[in-house]
Formats: structure tokens, C-alpha cells, sequence
């Protein structure tokens, strides 16, 4: 299937990523949030990062330029329902996913693919909630998505192949590397990623190490670009806090259970660097860590 229409739920830092990359793409995009000035925040947002990549000579002046006539903004979610493709890309809440969902029914073309960029939820639970389970699929991106190559591709249990190539041949057009993940909670990348950054705070729980100890220790013993607790206040301790709670819930396995500590820190309203505050406190000059 030819997509050329896509909307995009949700203007926050995975929201934004996504209508950036489709937008230069070549991809008609119509952004949807609930609040009017995450909208206009997010467009300044693309534009900041497209510079970056100017600046970079990844894109030159005119692509920016483009990509940016290709975006536009609505706060009504019906209008979204002329898309040939729709990610949704809200908060971390499956009742918030099927709101979207059933809000958007009734105004859907026929042929409208529908996919949750969700990190961790079942996607053939999602998919059943709607009128087109076999035109439903997991289309997991990561932060921050103008840079990471890779995207996860989900299919639930009655997604159709036609779907799956559709998605599949969209990859490829963003420039980016599809890996194709099974429906079980967290897919590949979280189940992996989270039991690491869970085990990070342990570390720091359990005094073993502080905060600078243990992201120095993985960036220079173990080459990885930001230490677990740099990392974790960068996809947001609620969605990590979200995902272990996934994680231990969908396979019944205590190794999955969420730190105190991470509980702590979200409790706090601590969510890491979209609040100021995480393991490290964002509101210097330099990131200062918290313990
Ligand atoms: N948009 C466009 N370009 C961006 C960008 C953005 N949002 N963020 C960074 N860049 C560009 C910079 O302009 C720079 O470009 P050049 O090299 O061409 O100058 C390049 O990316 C590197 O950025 P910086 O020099 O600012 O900083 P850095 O070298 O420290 O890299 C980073 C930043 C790419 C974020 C790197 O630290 C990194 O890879 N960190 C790990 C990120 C990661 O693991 N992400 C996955 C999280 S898991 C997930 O997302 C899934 C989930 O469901 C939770």
C-alpha cells in the first residue's frame, strides 16, 4: 500500500521525533495533541533539531524548509482519520491508547493502518479493541528518533502480512533498520534495556556505587554513549518505572520487580530531564547527580 498521508498522536518528545523523520521523509504529517501549546512547542522543537542536522550538513537549508511545509497541527482527533497511516504516540496508558482508538473509529478510511508507538504494551490487546486487528501493528521508535537507526516492528496475532510489508518498506523509506519483535511485553530493545537500568538503580539502592561511579563505569568500561542513570532520566523514570511494572506483571518473574528507589524518584515527580530533576539535577549550569 502507497502511504502518503500520515497522522501522528501525541506531540511530546516521541511524537515530535516521529513527524520530524516522516516529515523529511516526503510524508505528509498531521500532529494531534490535546493541548495547544505542546503543539506549537513541539513544531519549534523539529525545527531546533532540523537545524542541528544543517548544521551537520546532514540536510541542507531547503530540506528543512520542506519538511516543515509538510507538518501541520490539529487538536481535533477526528481529523486524523483521512491518514493512510496513523502511529500513535500518547502517553504510556493503555486506557489512554483505547480512547484514542475508539475516538478515532468511527472517522477512519477503510484502508487506514493503525499503530501504537507504545514501548511495552500488548499490541494484540490493542489491536482487539479496535474495528481492524489485522490492520494493527507495534511501530516502536527510539529517542531521540531523528538520530537512532532502529525501529521495532510488532506484529499482534492477527496482523496481515500486507501490513507488515506496508510498515516494513515505510522503514526502509526514513533511512532506517527495521528488527521485528514478537508481541510479548517489552519486545526486544526494553526487555533488554530496562532490566539494565533497573539493575542500575539497585546498584545505586544498595550503595554499591553512586551515581557518577555507576555511569562512569558503563560509559568507559562498557562503551556505552550515556551511563544507565543519564540514560533513565533521558527516556523518563515514569516510562521506565512503566515498563518494568510490564515487564513484572506480563511474566509473573520477581527478577523483573521495580527498585524502590525508581519508585521513589517517581513518586517525587523526579522523572528525569523533562522535569529538572532525576538522578541528576538539570536545573544549572551542568548536571548535577543526586546522590
Ligand atoms: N535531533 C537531531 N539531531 C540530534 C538530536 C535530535 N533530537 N539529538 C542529537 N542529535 C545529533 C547532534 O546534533 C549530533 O550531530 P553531529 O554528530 O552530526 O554533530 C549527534 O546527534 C550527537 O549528539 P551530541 O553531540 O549532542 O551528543 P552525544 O554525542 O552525546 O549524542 C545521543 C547524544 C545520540 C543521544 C547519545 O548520547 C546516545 O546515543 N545516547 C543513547 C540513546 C539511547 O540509548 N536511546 C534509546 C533509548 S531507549 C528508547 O528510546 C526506547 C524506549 O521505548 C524507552
Amino acid at each position: 500500500m502507497d502511504i502518503q498521508k500520515v497522522g501522528v498522536v501525541g506531540a511530546g518528545q516521541m511524537g515530535n521525533g516521529i513527524a520530524h523523520v516522516f516529515a523529511l521523509a516526503g510524508y505528509q504529517v498531521l500532529l494531534n495533541d490535546v493541548n495547544g501549546d505542546s503543539l506549537n512547542k513541539a513544531v519549534a522543537t523539529i525545527s531546533k533539531n532540523l537545524d542541528r542536522q544543517v548544521r551537520s550538513a546532514k540536510i541542507t537549508e531547503g530540506d528543512k524548509i520542506a519538511a516543515l511545509s509538510r507538518i501541520s497541527t490539529t487538536m481535533s482527533l477526528p481529523d486524523l482519520g483521512q491518514s493512510d497511516l496513523v502511529i500513535e504516540a500518547a502517553t504510556e496508558k493503555e486506557a489512554v491508547k483505547n480512547a484514542i482508538f475508539e475516538t478515532l473509529k468511527p472517522h477512519l478510511l477503510p484502508h487506514t493502518i493503525l499503530s501504537s508507538n507504545t514501548s511495552s504494551i500488548s499490541i494484540t490487546r490493542l489491536a482487539s479493541r479496535t474495528d481492524r486487528p489485522e490492520k494493527f501493528m507495534g511501530f516502536h521508535f527510539m529517542n531521540p528518533v531523528p538520530v537512532m537507526q532502529l525501529v521495532e516492528l510488532i506484529r499482534g496475532i492477527a496482523t496481515d502480512v500486507a501490513t507488515y510489508d506496508t510498515l516494513h518498506s515505510v522503514v526502509k523509506r526514513l533511512g532506517k533498520i527495521a528488527a521485528s519483535a514478537e508481541d510479548f511485553p517489552a519486545f526486544i530493545v526494553n526487555r533488554i534495556l530496562m532490566p539494565m537500568i533497573n539493575e542500575a538503580v539497585y546498584t545505586l539502592y544498595e550503595g554499591v556505587g553512586n551515581v557518577q561511579s555507576i555511569d562512569q563505569s558503563l560509559k568507559l568500561g562498557a562503551n556505552h554513549p550515556m551511563g544507565p542513570l543519564e540514560l533513565a532520566d533521558f527516556i523518563g523514570l515514569d516510562t521506565c518505572l512503566a515498563i518494568m511494572n510490564v515487564l513484572h506483571d506480563g511474566l509473573a518473574d520477581t527478577k523483573y520487580r521495580p527498585c524502590p528507589l525508581l519508585t521513589k524518584y517517581v513518586e517525587a515527580g523526579w522523572l528525569g530531564r523533562k522535569t529538572q530533576r532525576g538522578f541528576y539535577d538539570y536545573r544549572g549550569e551542568i548536571p548535577i547527580p543526586t546522590r
